[in-house]
């Protein structure tokens, strides 16, 4: 018989269904550019609209009431993320905006499930680049706002390791840092002011962090974020155009002469399942004159779909594990369906996205224990869906109302709730 819980949950699910239906048409490649550009505006939206509904959950004593009677026949949570992997030497990871350290559900998930944080944007170049102190000083002036210090300051105050992200990507980076006088409507500047320009931002990043007593909370950082495409080549951007091919090679070069020991450098990029032969190559070249890599792990930022295939993606796991450098899964988040043709939350759906999370979770522990993969780091983008990047998709852990998915419970491997048949 279904509980009552799980009805009420279902009832919230099919509210989003309808809001998804309408949004179909919308759909688009996993991190795909345009989505990733719109990030913050999309996050702006998705805040409004939780902010809505955690006062009218406040005010409204019928939604009160429901959601006393779920909790009473909720199955209780017995694991957490941070326990749960720790038993694996697995950080468990969010991202974070300003938004979930403002609203006590979301903190409260935060600091019971995770203790790796990602910032969502805010270490982005894009907010940490300022145009006009670079003007005024003729070179690239990196600054942190107040919202990404307050940011830092929260995962300091709480203990939270961090996953730096990111430096070198052609999205959400200013184009005025390719120009001359940083200037767009002059021309780019030569491979030598860029590399010089390159090699002054990376050593800025790491200088203010020490600088302001946060570098020691890093464990990791993405050096270079989505710069291949599928079909094995370069993605087109100013960094390839104003510095050239190796312009890769030199990110991490300056990323090693500037980070401490301590702090892992990574590639990070999406659909990894289907660049594995090209990562492996890639990975390979990122070595000193001595033939010391340059790069300590790859991040697979898991964008994922129920139907994608897994034993697809444990290749990818295993073939790019075997080169001894760590995996991290960085931005880990399924939503229904395939990316041609995304499904609506029904149970049946939300009951499969559960199953995929227990599968997936427990493929790559299994993994990890076996020695086939070194995983220092699993990082969720996000937990609760109304403030993903892909929210019409339900790709996470909670619903709207912050109440557990079957995902919650087939990631926390609880696998009696997680959507598997009884
Ligand atoms: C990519 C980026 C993330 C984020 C997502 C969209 O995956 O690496 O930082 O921007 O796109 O939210």
């Amino acid at each position: 018989m279904m509980r009552r819980w799980k009805m009420g949950f279902l009832a919230a699910v099919l509210a989003l269904s309808l809001t998804a239906c309408g949004a179909q048409g919308n759909d688009k490649p996993a991190a795909d550019q345009s989505i990733s550009q719109e990030t913050e505006a999309t996050t702006d939206v998705a805040e409004e609209s939780a902010d809505a509904q955690d006062e009218s959950t406040e005010g409204n004593d019928a939604a009160k009431d429901t959601s006393t009677e779920e909790e009473a026949e909720k199955p209780v949570i017995t694991e957490t993320f941070q326990s749960l992997f720790g038993k694996y030497g697995i950080k468990a990871g969010t991202c974070l905006s300003d938004y979930m350290i403002t609203n006590k559900n979301c903190e409260s998930i935060i600091k019971t499930h995770f203790n790796s944080i990602t910032f969502e944007n805010h270490l982005k170049p894009d907010a940490i680049l300022d145009l006009q102190e670079s003007k005024a000083k003729g070179e690239l002036v990196v600054k942190f706002n107040a919202t990404t210090e307050k940011l830092l300051k929260w995962c300091k105050d709480n203990g939270m390791a961090m996953r730096g992200h990111t430096l070198v990507w052609y999205s959400q980076t200013p184009n005025w840092i390719f120009y001359e006088d940083f200037d767009t409507k002059k021309s780019l500047v030569s491979r030598e002011v860029m590399l010089e320009r390159m090699d002054s931002y990376i050593s800025q990043v790491f200088t203010l962090l020490e600088e302001k007593g946060y570098l020691e909370s890093f464990y990791a950082y993405d050096v270079v974020n989505e710069a291949w495409m599928e079909d094995g080549t370069k993605r087109d951007c100013l960094w390839l155009k104003t510095i050239g091919e190796d312009y890769l090679w030199h990110a991490f070069y300056y990323a090693d002469k500037y980070a401490p020991d301590y702090i892992d450098l990574y590639y990070n990029d999406y659909n990894e399942q289907f660049k594995t032969e090209t990562l492996y190559d890639f990975v390979q070249t990122l070595k000193d004159e001595e033939g010391n890599y340059l790069i300590d792990g790859i991040g697979f930022q898991a964008h994922l779909y129920t139907e994608d295939d897994l034993d697809t993606y444990f290749k990818t796991v295993e073939r790019l594990g075997s080169l001894g450098l760590k995996v991290n899964l960085t931005e880990l988040d399924v939503c229904l369906g395939s990316w041609p043709s995304i499904k609506p939350a029904t149970e049946e759906n939300l009951k499969a996205q559960g199953q995929y999370y227990y599968n997936l979770i427990n493929g790559l522990l299994q993994r990890v224990d076996e020695g086939k993969v070194k995983m220092d780091s699993l990082t969720f983008w996000g937990f609760t869906d109304n403030l993903s990047w892909r929210k019409e998709r339900n790709p996470l852990l909670y619903n709207k109302f912050y109440q557990p998915k079957y995902a919650l419970y087939g990631a926390l491997q609880m696998k009696e709730y997680a959507g598997f048949d009884e």
